[in-house]
């Protein structure tokens, strides 16, 4: 039976490879106001993050006000999900973006912590159902002009995101021609404030990317990406990591990861039928 152990084991050590995409970080804002560690508002601080995070378990946006170490001192605080994610990823993302805020942003009064599938909000002012549309990180692929690219790109790339902006309701996700992308507003936003801010990005990925294969804009409450289909992992690159080598090697470590995933179901299924076929002699030999 220990062998049966082992293979689990290396099935659930390589099934976890793929949540390290969600958890990257792409950018985080820090107030200069910082908060001692015993005041009533950092109580009520780690009350709103238990909140938030306990939240994550159903749904892919919520916001709170903790109040109750100190009805002086609130804290307000929202997180948002890409719509895309399943719960559990949208769970450990926003528990990872909470154990990030002592390295990234350390007892600061507010803070912006964006990480590749969630954001994570808080503070003592009352940006929560605010439009917020300034630039907070943006990164273009590579330009067109460095050849090898179909000269349409652009075209289709125009197409994908004048389908972003028409595209209703706060999660978009289109494709034109072999170009694809997605857009995505924070749920206290209204429709039409997401409709301006979707806008607002489309406008700064044409004037920031204007011949770039792939881009990413984040505004304050939205964000919109696009990438050629077999090169979308670029756009998802963060600040921390910029090189490109990082993602090959994080593809040639997903390949690893499905092949030794299949070589483990095999083992698997060679000690099953080998410890069936001895529990059935061994009942032939009892009777
Ligand atoms: C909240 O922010 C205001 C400024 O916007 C500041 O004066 C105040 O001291 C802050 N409150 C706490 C508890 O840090
Ligand atoms: C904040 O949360 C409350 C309670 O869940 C909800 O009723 C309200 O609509 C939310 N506000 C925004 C702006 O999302």
């Amino acid at each position: 039976m220990k062998q049966f152990s082992i293979v689990i084991f290396f099935l659930f050590t390589f099934s976890s490879c793929n949540g390290d995409t969600v958890t990257r970080v792409i950018y985080s804002e820090c107030s200069d106001r910082k908060i001692s560690s015993s005041s009533p508002y950092q109580y009520n601080l780690n009350s709103l993050l238990t909140s938030l995070t306990n939240s994550a378990t159903f749904t892919t946006y919520a916001n709170f006000t903790a109040s109750i170490a100190s009805p002086l001192y609130p804290v307000s605080g929202i997180y948002q999900c890409r719509a895309d994610l399943s719960f559990s990823d949208c769970e450990s993302c926003v528990k990872q973006a909470v154990s990030q805020l002592p390295s990234l942003c350390s007892s600061s009064e507010s803070a912006t912590v964006q990480l590749q599938g969630c954001l994570l909000q808080y503070g003592n002012n009352s940006f929560i159902g605010k439009s917020d549309e300034t630039l907070r990180f943006k990164r273009c692929g590579s330009g067109i002009e460095s050849g090898g690219f179909d000269p349409n790109l652009m075209a289709m790339r125009d197409d994908l995101l004048s389908a972003l902006t028409v595209q209703p309701g706060f999660y978009r996700s289109s494709k034109a021609g072999y170009i694809d992308g997605d857009a995505q507003c924070v749920g206290d936003q209204s429709s039409k404030e997401c409709n301006d801010c979707v806008k607002k990005t489309v406008e700064y990925l044409e004037k920031e990317c204007p011949s770039s294969v792939s881009g990413v804009v984040y505004l304050g409450k939205c964000y919109a990406e696009y990438a050629t289909q077999d090169d979308h992992q670029h756009t998802y690159e963060s600040n921390s990591n910029p090189s490109p080598e990082h993602d090959h090697g994080e593809q040639a470590g997903k390949d690893l990861a499905i092949i030794i995933g299949i070589v483990a179901v095999v083992i698997l299924l060679i000690f099953f039928v080998a410890y069936l076929r001895r529990s059935v002699e061994e009942n032939q030999l009892k009777s």
